[in-house]
């Protein structure tokens, strides 16, 4: 009776101990039961989110790969993900170089590193700091995922990190394969080869916004030719035009004036979105920017919101799908149907935290005329 005891205790305290050291602080706690969120809040460290920063005191070029800021090779541990921006200010030292990040620090960097406006800025890193972060301990991992605490096999939890598909992260990527495929996160050098291909076909060797159209609807095609699974649904449908303007907006010299229409050459290309690495002597752009091209690329190909249902070269669209007639639909159900989905019942800390981030969500499109949703009440 005793040994059985002390080996339950044993049991338990192991148990306890694994589940604690094995759940990293930048785990997303999204999809757990209450009972794993209860298990491991009590656990976290509760940190009350700040305020986003706001726009930059000084809004100009400037250098940025500056003697404050040199690149450095990854060490064992640090993360790296999806995102060609992110990687570049981890690698960096904009945002921290293993790769976990508070949202703060993120609106911070690509504001600093990259001259992204504010409202954009905040916007998107609230998107995916919602679904993909830790709302508990307010990290955030620009990669990796981990699997649900003491699942070692079998399919891969919604655990967080920017990794996570089909929150944020989404299909026809133009260097990162599709998730259906195995890596949805990782530099795809085949896929890097068709982005110099059609940068030389359309853009004399430059990525510029005709590059970008005829890329977008490209990678479009191929998803829905080989991807059973393909999902073009908003908020996909959004990030994925958005991310096709980014290389010419914020990849290339703040000091050309002409960037969209001169677009990015091939050598600093492959310093971003291969090396997580600015170019020697870069220069953020010249004021603070968005998607600027955006509209332009969609209506290049048009396509509506939608996906294969099941099979390739089956793409059906969905008309309850935000898009680009839509904008507010997009915050409508990101707020009501995506994050609600993922925590259905907030209770304590994470119920706070949740309001709290779903106000800098919405704070970032402040000005687009949305109404404001809350769905867990107001503090
Ligand atoms: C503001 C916070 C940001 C977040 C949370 C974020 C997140 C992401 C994520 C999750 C992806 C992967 C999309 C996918 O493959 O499904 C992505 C892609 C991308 N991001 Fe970011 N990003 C941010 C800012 C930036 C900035 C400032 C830049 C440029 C300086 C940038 C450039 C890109 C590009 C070019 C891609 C497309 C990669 C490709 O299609 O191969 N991002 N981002
Ligand atoms: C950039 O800074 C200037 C000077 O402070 C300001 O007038 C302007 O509104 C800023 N631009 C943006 C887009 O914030
Ligand atoms: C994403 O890529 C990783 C690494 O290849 C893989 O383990 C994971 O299953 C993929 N899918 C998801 C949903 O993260
Ligand atoms: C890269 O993408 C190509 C084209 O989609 C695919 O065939 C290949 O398997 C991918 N490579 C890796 C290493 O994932
Ligand atoms: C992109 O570059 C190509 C080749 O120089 C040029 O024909 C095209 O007009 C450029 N696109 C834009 C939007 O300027
Ligand atoms: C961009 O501007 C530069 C400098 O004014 C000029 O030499 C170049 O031809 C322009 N490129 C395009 C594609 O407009
Ligand atoms: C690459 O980037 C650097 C730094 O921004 C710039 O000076 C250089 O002109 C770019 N290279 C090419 C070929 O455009
Ligand atoms: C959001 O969801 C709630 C509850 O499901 C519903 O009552 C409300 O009408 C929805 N709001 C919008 C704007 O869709």
């Amino acid at each position: 009776m005793i040994l059985n005891n002390s080996f339950l205790s044993l049991f338990a305290l192991v148990s306890t101990l694994s589940t604690v050291l094995a759940f990293p602080s930048y785990g997303s706690l999204a999809g757990l039961s209450e009972r794993e969120i209860d298990h491991l809040v009590a656990r976290l460290p509760q940190v009350l989110p700040p305020n986003p920063p706001g726009p930059l005191k000084f809004n100009g070029t400037k250098l940025v790969n500056d003697p404050a800021h040199p690149w450095k090779p990854l060490r064992k541990g640090d993360i790296r993900g999806p995102c060609p921006g992110l990687n570049t200010l981890a690698s960096h030292g904009y945002l921290p170089r293993d790769g976990v990040a508070t949202p703060a620090q993120i609106v911070q960097a690509v504001q600093e590193g990259f001259n992204m406006d504010s409202g954009t800025a905040r916007f998107v890193t609230y998107a995916a700091h919602l679904v993909d972060g830790n709302l508990v301990t307010d990290l955030l991992s620009i990669g990796g995922k981990t699997r649900k605490t003491g699942q070692d096999t079998g399919p891969p939890a919604i655990i967080g990190g920017l990794n996570t598909h089909a929150v944020f992260e989404g299909d026809a990527s133009m260097t990162r394969g599709d998730d259906f495929f195995g890596d949805n996160h990782s530099f795809n050098q085949t896929l890097f080869d068709q982005f110099v291909d059609y940068s030389n076909r359309f853009g004399g060797g430059f990525y510029n916004l005709t590059v970008a159209a005829e890329l977008r609807h490209q990678r479009i095609q191929e998803s829905i030719a080989t991807n059973p699974k393909f999902d073009f649904t908003s908020p996909r449908f959004f990030t994925a035009y958005a991310e096709s303007t980014f290389p010419y907006t914020f990849f290339v010299d703040g000091r050309i004036t002409n960037r969209t229409t001169a677009g990015l050459d091939m050598t600093n290309a492959t310093l971003f979105f291969r090396d997580s690495k600015f170019p020697a002597d870069f220069w953020r752009p010249p004021a603070p920017t968005g998607p600027a091209g955006i509209i332009d690329i969609f209506l290049a190909y048009p396509i509506a919101a939608g996906r294969n249902v099941g099979e390739v070269n089956t793409y059906t669209p969905d008309p309850t799908s935000a898009d680009f007639n839509n904008f507010c639909l997009l915050y409508t159900n990101f707020v009501n149907q995506t994050v609600k989905g993922l925590y259905p019942n907030p209770k304590g800390v994470l119920r706070r935290n949740l309001i709290l981030n779903l106000g800098f969500f919405y704070d970032g499109i402040d000005g687009a005329g949305c109404t404001e949703l809350f769905p867990y009440g107001q503090l």
